[in-house]
């Protein structure tokens, strides 16, 4: 296919969920907090959290052997990773290359896309460019988190919703008519002190003080936050519409963000849409940052409620403060 010829489409999701599963009863036992609080104001029941010696890598090399066994591709013929993630192995190398060699995608280059929770966002817009321009035939790209590594317990306003996990996607070269519609993506700097890690970089770097205060860990202003997932997150799904003439009604199914339910019902409300297009998962994994939007996929995949033929959207909102929307026809 000649490269204006081209589009760039998943042909293979993967999944993985470490076992240990933390539920709201858990929680009851280490802060002052309640099931009933939790389920009502973010709709989460349990998450899972990273065992003991694994890593952000360990998670994002599981889903992508999935992923490339499911698209039938070997890992020599990936040409490109990205591994979105705000949670990283260490500072450097980054994820992607620790990725490349346990899943032995020998052939790639690969680098890590740190744009919080929209990071599958960014990156299914990054790679499908590659693609689109016909640099890279094949890419993987994985969303995948250790976000309970960096997590106050102590601190019951952050510690009950976060969870981990690894979502992956093979992406290559289609037919014009299939894969990638459009995209929005925007970010806005003024703001990320409202979600943020403030220690262990080079503003801060680690100290024995540092540690004492908590501050490798997320630090978040929630209500800000959320009004303003709410606000950017619906403007992104008009937004992408908007740029294909198209409303919410064409809309088939969409993949937001797993991170509060009560933030999912009002993005669907101010972009018309009714919950019956929108997929959820927050129940069982929490807030999974960049690993959600890929694991919602899979799991739709597997269900039946994605089909081929569909016009399915993402949208995501995340720290930075970063956000965006994709349309993809699957
Ligand atoms: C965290 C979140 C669920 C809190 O809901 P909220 O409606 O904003 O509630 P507030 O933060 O204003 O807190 C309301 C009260 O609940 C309390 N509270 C917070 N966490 C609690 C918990 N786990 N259990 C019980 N009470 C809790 C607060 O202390 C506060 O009590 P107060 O009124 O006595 O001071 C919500 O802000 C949220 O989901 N924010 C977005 C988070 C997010 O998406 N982050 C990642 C972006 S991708």
């Amino acid at each position: 296919m000649a490269a204006n010829e081209r589009n760039a489409r998943i042909t293979g999701l993967g999944m993985y969920v470490p076992p240990k599963v933390m539920t709201n009863q858990d929680f009851e036992k280490l802060v002052d907090t309640s099931d009933e609080w939790i389920v009502q104001m973010t709709g989460m029941k349990e998450r899972h959290y990273i065992g003991e010696g694994e890593a952000t890598s360990d998670l994002a090399s599981r889903a992508a052997d999935e992923a490339l066994e499911r698209a039938g591709v070997a890992p020599e013929d990936v040409q490109m990773i990205l591994v979105a993630t705000a949670t990283p192995d260490m500072l450097f190398p980054s994820t992607a290359c620790l990725t490349q060699t346990k899943i032995g995608a020998k052939n790639a280059f690969a680098f890590d896309i740190c744009a919080g929770c929209s990071g599958f966002v960014y990156g299914t817009v990054i790679a499908s460019q590659f693609i689109r321009a016909g640099t890279v035939d094949t890419a993987l790209v994985i969303g995948a988190e250790s976000l309970t590594r960096f997590t106050n317990m102590t601190d019951r306003g952050t510690c009950v919703l976060f969870g981990d996990a690894a979502g992956a996607a093979v992406f290559q070269a289609c037919e014009p008519e299939r894969g990638l519609v459009d995209h929005y993506i925007q970010s806005d700097g003024k703001l990320g002190d409202l979600l943020m890690c403030p220690a262990g970089g080079s503003k801060k770097p680690a100290s024995h003080e540092t540690v004492d205060a908590n501050e490798h860990t997320i630090h978040m202003i929630g209500n800000k936050v959320y009004v303003n997932a709410v606000r950017m997150m619906s403007d992104s799904v008009v937004k992408v519409l908007d740029q294909q003439g198209l409303s919410g009604d064409d809309l088939d199914i969409l993949f937001p963000h797993q991170a509060n339910i009560r933030i999912i019902t009002s993005v669907a409300e101010r972009a018309g849409l009714p919950m019956d297009k929108v997929y959820v998962n927050i129940h069982k994994y929490g807030n999974t940052s960049a690993a959600s939007i890929p694991l919602a996929m899979y799991e739709a995949l597997e269900d039946g409620s994605l089909k081929e033929g569909m016009l399915a959207g993402t949208v995501a909102f995340g720290a930075g403060f970063t956000w965006g929307s994709t349309l993809m026809r699957w």
